[in-house]
């Protein structure tokens, strides 16, 4: 997604958080009874302030307040609030830097702007939601400072859905890591709500179909999404108590369509453009594996030019998830060695304002 945006990259560094807060405060977030609650309170629908919302106006990771094994799905939910306070900031940021006029004057509707508020309402929710998950022995993590490659309502809004759509890929791979039953149906139950933040935005803002065919695409190395996400993190910015992000991390180098691409439909040749060259191994087979719906299909990968040819099959609605991989559909983690890229299918206006 960033990588993939053609765009001048003036970084919005807005979020004002409140000023750092008093330790008692922070531990006092350890009380899943402390503050609004999700589900009960109307700040996680309709606050329409422009300062960040509970739990977010209460910044620093907060720490254990016992001591013992950490709960089975514990890092399942660290890495998602992680992930979550980079989802939350992009809303806040958006909501402190523009306005209703500022999405009109864009062409954009006149409602487009209330809904990235009530949205980064929900995204407050699910924080607050992921630190009450994670138990008392374990570190919950705390916001860094981000950068976005947006510079306009227009960029700002292509990335909130490849946001949103990239969002639903993740959860669906974390369902595999999950051990509790009860994470199971949280999941599912954040997922559809991102999924119906990404409704809102195909019909409201993009006016296109909000359908992607019959299922959505399921990517099952759920960090490898996350450690893309790591390139809207200011290096060295996160609180010194934040685990890894995400947890395991394997580093890989990310991809583009290369400058000049000019469609990423079904049956396209696909260049790709690296931002640190893999360790391409002489007499190696390489494969672009995509993902889409619940199937992979592998093309050969030539090193050399760098390219491909995304299969003919896929149906070009919804998103599909590029990976290069040692092994024909990359039947371990450790045979991803490049990505993952999040194609968008549809809409077309879509496709075309991310690549
Ligand atoms: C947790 O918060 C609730 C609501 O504020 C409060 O009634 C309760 O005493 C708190 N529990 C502890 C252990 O501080
Ligand atoms: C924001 O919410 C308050 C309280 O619900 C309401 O009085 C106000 O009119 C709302 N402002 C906008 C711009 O919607
Ligand atoms: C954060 O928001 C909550 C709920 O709106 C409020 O009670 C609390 O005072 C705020 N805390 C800070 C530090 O702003
Ligand atoms: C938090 O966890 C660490 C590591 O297990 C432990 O050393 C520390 O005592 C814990 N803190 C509290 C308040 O129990
Ligand atoms: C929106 O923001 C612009 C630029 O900051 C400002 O001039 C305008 O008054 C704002 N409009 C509304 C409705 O708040
Ligand atoms: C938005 O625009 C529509 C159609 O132009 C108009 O009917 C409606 O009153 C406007 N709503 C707001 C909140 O400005
Ligand atoms: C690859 O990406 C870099 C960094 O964004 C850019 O400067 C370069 O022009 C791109 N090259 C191609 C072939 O796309
Ligand atoms: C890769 O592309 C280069 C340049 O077009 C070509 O010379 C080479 O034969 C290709 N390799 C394979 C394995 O197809
Ligand atoms: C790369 O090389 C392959 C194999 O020689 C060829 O089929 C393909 O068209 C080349 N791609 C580009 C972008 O030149
Ligand atoms: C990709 O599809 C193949 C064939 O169905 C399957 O064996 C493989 O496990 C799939 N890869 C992943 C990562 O799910």
């Amino acid at each position: 997604m960033a990588s993939s945006y053609i765009l001048v990259l003036t970084l919005a560094f807005a979020s004002v958080y409140a000023s750092p807060v008093p330790e008692p405060l922070l531990s006092q977030l350890s009380n899943t009874s402390f503050g609004p609650v999700p589900g009960q309170s109307s700040l996680f629908s309709t606050y329409n302030g422009t300062a960040p919302p509970f739990p977010a106006n209460i910044t620093g990771a907060i720490v254990n307040t016992t001591m013992g094994p950490p709960g089975p799905d514990d890092l399942l939910f660290q890495n998602l609030l992680a992930a979550e306070w980079i989802i939350f900031s992009f809303y806040q940021q958006g909501v402190e830097l523009y306005n209703t006029t500022a999405f009109v004057n864009a062409g954009w509707s006149n409602t487009t702007y209330q809904g990235l508020v009530q949205i980064r309402d929900n995204e407050a929710g699910h924080l607050r939601i992921f630190q009450d998950q994670i138990s008392t022995n374990s570190i919950k993590p705390g916001p860094c400072r981000y950068k976005y490659p947006f510079d306009s309502p227009s960029t700002y809004l292509a990335q909130q859905t490849l946001i949103e759509v990239a969002s639903m890929a993740f959860i669906t791979g974390l369902e595999l890591q999950a051990k509790l039953p009860v994470s199971r149906s949280a999941l599912v139950a954040i997922a559809a709500t991102e999924s119906r933040h990404n409704t809102w935005s195909l019909i409201n803002n993009w006016k296109s179909t909000p359908f992607a065919g019959p299922s959505d695409t399921v990517y099952p190395y759920a960090n490898e999404i996350l450690d893309y996400t790591n390139e809207w993190v200011i290096p060295g910015s996160c609180p010194p108590e934040n685990p890894i992000f995400p947890t395991p991390r394997q580093s890989l180098p990310q991809m583009s369509p290369a400058t000049g691409t000019t469609s990423v439909e079904p049956g396209s040749k696909l260049v790709l453009n690296f931002t640190r060259t893999p360790d391409f191994k002489q007499g190696t087979q390489y494969f672009a594996v995509f993902f889409h719906a619940l199937f992979n299909m592998s093309a050969p990968f030539n090193t050399t030019n760098l390219s491909t040819v995304i299969p003919q099959e896929i149906e070009a609605l919804g998103i599909t998830i590029v990976v290069i991989a040692d092994k024909e559909g990359a039947p371990t983690k450790q045979n991803v060695i490049a990505g993952p890229l999040v194609l968008p299918e549809s809409p077309v206006a879509l496709a075309m304002a991310s690549q």
